[in-house]
């Protein structure tokens, strides 16, 4: 009959819609031998970064930073902290005391960063960074002391010294004009001259990672790897002085912030990057860098959903086929909405009010696809990060020629710390693909502000012991 007819016509054209989204997803399904692959390839930058002959035109370029050992007790004393480059700019206070009863109390303050200063001269981002100092000053009344400050600044930065990074390149969404290829700590101090208001010693410059990483070292010493799992993507350890080609010395061990978010800059992941990878970072800031840190963290995974969703829109499998203005804005879909979307507890009905809020007209229909989406988009996320750190503790038991390692992990940043899948299974994938290690992970407790305090510490005890 016709009727029947009419519903199997209907009946194929779903089959065929919902087997051509299956099959738009399927791409950022990856096999255990593609992980794998993303693992060595990983070790194999890894080397070319820690090697003089490759260093230079390395992607993953494993940057020395001078913090080498992690924190013993013996820190003591008051400092300031400034945390840039994560989602909040902040200004802490951090009071560290050692001996039998050790503690570390804090004061904080965040502050914002708008978009035109993270975006404009390098002085205006300078100005304003030392305007909200000395805010914090006032608001603490400590604007007459001459406090040791450690700068935590998530950017790649090359160091001389504990105290000297110039910065390599903006990532993320900053791009102040005049700071590539400046001391970052030279343009702080100038700054503090211009204003004419109070002096600060500024000690150590810090990347979030190793801010990270030395906190949780703080609890505890198995700590010797830090990692970033918020706006941006990145990871630190301690590795052996005879293996960083770039610094000179050969005994002990100092911490390198790897720079892992470039990783892929060189094409070395192409294969497993898709359409809607490719289209993200060509609208991005930075075209063409940070390939790997565009796979996997916050700043862009909503980013690579959107995509998806105009594309599913497009091909009339999704909001009725309509691309609202609100699917054409960038940066719609932040961390904490796909947190939200993918958690389990949420009914879809719950789903549809958040995508409603967001601007989005959705049926039940879509918005069950757009949860997948967002399922897919992070699960692979977290299963990339996961190789990269079982590169990274597969290179440390190599290190020491062991066949078990035991070993923790700072961890920090908001998907990480947000996301109701993203950790779990970021873990699970470490444990298949670095079977012979024992991966602990330690979520740091504000470890940027409180790292970068620790750093200041022991920066101060060696100025100390130099001068006597
Ligand atoms: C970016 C920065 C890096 C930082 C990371 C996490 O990748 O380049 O320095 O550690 O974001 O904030």
């Amino acid at each position: 009959s016709k009727g029947a007819a009419m519903v199997t016509a209907v009946a194929y054209r779903l089959a065929e819609q919902s087997r051509q989204i299956v099959q738009t997803l399927a791409e950022f399904l990856l096999t255990k031998e593609q992980l794998l692959e993303v693992k060595n390839r990983m070790k194999t930058e890894i080397q070319n970064g820690l090697s003089k002959a490759t260093h230079e035109t390395a992607t993953v370029k494993m940057l020395p930073t001078f913090v080498c050992s992690t924190p013993d007790g013996t820190e003591n004393g008051d400092f300031l902290a400034l945390d840039l480059g994560g989602t909040n700019f902040r200004v802490l206070l951090v009071k560290i005391r050692s001996g039998k009863r050790r503690s570390v109390e804090m004061h904080n303050k965040i502050y914002a960063i708008p978009i035109e200063v993270m975006q404009g001269t390098g002085e205006e981002l300078f100005d304003h960074i030392v305007h909200c100092i000395s805010d914090f000053l006032d608001y603490m009344g400590m604007k007459n002391t001459r406090l040791p400050l450690g700068f935590t600044f998530s950017f790649p930065c090359k160091q001389t010294s504990l105290d000297a990074g110039i910065l390599l390149t903006w990532t993320k969404g900053f791009k102040a004009t005049d700071c590539e290829g400046e001391d970052v700590v030279g343009l702080l101090r100038e700054g503090i001259k211009r204003r004419e208001e109070f002096d600060l010693d500024v000690v150590a410059v810090v990347n979030d990672t190793v801010g990270t990483m030395m906190t949780c070292a703080y609890e505890e010493p198995t700590c010797e790897v830090g990692l970033i799992a918020g706006t941006g993507s990145n990871a630190c350890y301690m590795e052996e002085m005879r293996n960083i080609e770039m610094v000179d010395g050969d005994t002990g061990r100092m911490c390198v912030n790897m720079e892992w978010g470039a990783f892929g800059d060189n094409g070395c992941l192409d294969d497993i990057r898709t359409q809607y990878d490719v289209a993200v970072d060509e609208l991005s800031l930075n075209a063409g860098k940070q390939r790997y840190e565009k796979m996997c963290s916050g700043m862009y995974l909503g980013e690579i959903v959107r995509n998806i969703l105009i594309d599913l829109t497009k091909r009339g499998f999704l909001f009725r086929g309509q691309i609202s203005e609100t699917l054409k804005t960038r940066g719609i879909f932040e961390t904490k909405f796909l947190s939200q979307i993918e958690s389990d507890r949420l009914a879809l009905l719950q789903v549809r009010s958040i995508l409603q809020h967001l601007g989005l007209d959705s049926t039940c229909d879509d918005s069950i696809i757009v949860k997948e989406v967002c399922g897919t988009v992070s699960r692979r996320a977290a299963q990339i990060c996961g190789a990269g750190m079982a590169a990274v503790v597969d290179k440390i038991r190599e290190n020491r020629g062991l066949d078990h390692l035991d070993i923790t992990v700072g961890v920090d940043g908001t998907l990480y710390k947000l996301h109701p899948h993203f950790s779990r299974i970021m873990h699970q994938t470490v444990m298949e693909l670095a079977p012979k290690c024992d991966v602990n992970f330690l979520l740091s407790e504000d470890g940027s502000g409180k790292g970068a305090a620790l750093i200041t510490a022991v920066g101060c005890r060696i100025r100390q012991q130099e001068q006597n």
